[in-house]
């Protein structure tokens, strides 16, 4: 019998899970939407508001669990990568609540919580599975031997894909984070309309920086001759960008799968939540025979139900961390 009772604060989410036995019972999600008026998340910020909705946000994970404090039988947090002040919010209280009730502390990667998010729900994946990881953080294929035996086959050089969503919103003026809005309006435009180079990157990784500033150069040349271009054409360069920007993934995900000879494939991390990924997985896996795994929309952004899992799988092998432990903005994979 376990019931675990999780933390996650590494950027702008204040987010609390509670685990019981392997079920996750609770997994509340403050967002900090100061963020926008700065069209980024701005770290200071960030840290202080996570001091106001930390205890609100774990005395509404018990009510939604179902259970006091005197339940809890261990404290998983998020020990990084991360923003440092936002971690050390998250931290203190995990390793104060610990104390306070005498009971183990978890430390959990972000990262790896990611892609633990698929032992959330049925069905779930079979080792060894490709996971394709991509937060306004990070971009990884993943090959996943185990719950926590993974490796990084391919990863970003430079910007994330999430940062080539969010970067391309901020040229097109739509606000802070612009990934889901630029989805929205992908779903009423054309894919086709308009063509940006794909990166030439040899093996499995990702660059996007280049990419990002091709649109830049392509809207700059557009706006030259109709100053309007951006209105009129919204839809349409948001569905073209979001189309670019998959295939992309998808065609180094296609890369990967056939270098390790793996047919479970699955997507992590906040970007996982966009629809021209989902549906250009699902379009790939039938045409190649893959099974695939796409978590709930509330486990694809950043959330404490993939810590309390990542937790639950330590705790069932007794992997606790001491009163000294502390954050790592860089942690190591
Ligand atoms: O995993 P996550 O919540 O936080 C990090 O650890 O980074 O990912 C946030 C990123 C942001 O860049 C956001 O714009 C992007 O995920 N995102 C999306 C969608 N929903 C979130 N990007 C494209 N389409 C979406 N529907
Ligand atoms: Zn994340």
């Amino acid at each position: 019998m376990s019931v675990i009772l999780a933390i996650e604060s590494s950027c702008d989410d204040t987010s609390v899970a509670i685990c019981n036995n392997g079920k996750i019972t609770a997994n509340v999600i403050a967002n900090q939407t100061i963020h926008q008026n700065y069209g980024g998340v701005i770290p200071e910020l960030a840290s202080r508001v996570h001091q106001q909705n930390i205890v609100p946000a774990v005395q509404q994970a018990l009510i939604d669990a179902k259970v006091t404090k005197q339940d809890i039988s261990a404290v998983a947090f998020t020990r990084g990568p991360g923003l440092l002040g936002s971690l050390l919010v998250g931290v203190s209280f995990a390793k104060s609540f610990a104390l306070a009730l005498n009971i183990p502390l978890i430390s959990v990667n972000h990262m790896h919580a990611h892609i633990l998010a698929h032992f959330i729900d049925d069905p779930k994946p079979n080792f060894p599975f490709l996971c394709l990881t991509v937060s306004g953080g990070h971009t990884q294929i993943v090959l996943v031997k185990d719950y926590f035996d993974m490796e990084i086959v391919g990863a970003t050089l430079d910007d994330a894909a999430g940062e080539a969503f969010d970067k391309t919103a901020k040229l097109l003026a739509l606000p802070y984070p612009g990934g889901p809005l630029i989805d929205k309006h992908a779903k009423l435009g054309n894919p086709l309309a308009f063509k940006f180079a794909e990166p030439q990157i040899a093996d499995l990784n990702f660059s996007f920086s280049g990419f990002k500033t091709s649109i830049l150069y392509f809207i700059r040349k557009q706006e030259k001759e109709n100053p309007n271009f951006i209105a009129e054409n919204l839809d349409d360069i948001c569905a073209s960008v979001q189309h670019s920007i998959v295939q992309i993934l998808l065609n180094k995900l296609k890369k990967a799968a056939k270098q390790y000879n793996i047919t479970e494939v699955a997507i992590a991390g906040g970007v996982s939540a966009n629809s021209g990924l989902r549906n250009g997985l699902q379009q790939t896996a039938d045409e190649l025979g893959w099974k695939i795994y796409i978590p709930a929309f509330q486990y694809c952004t950043d959330n404490a139900g993939m810590i309390a899992i990542a937790g639950y799988q330590k705790y069932l092998k007794q992997d606790f961390v001491g009163q000294d432990v502390s954050p790592m903005a860089r942690m190591e994979f």
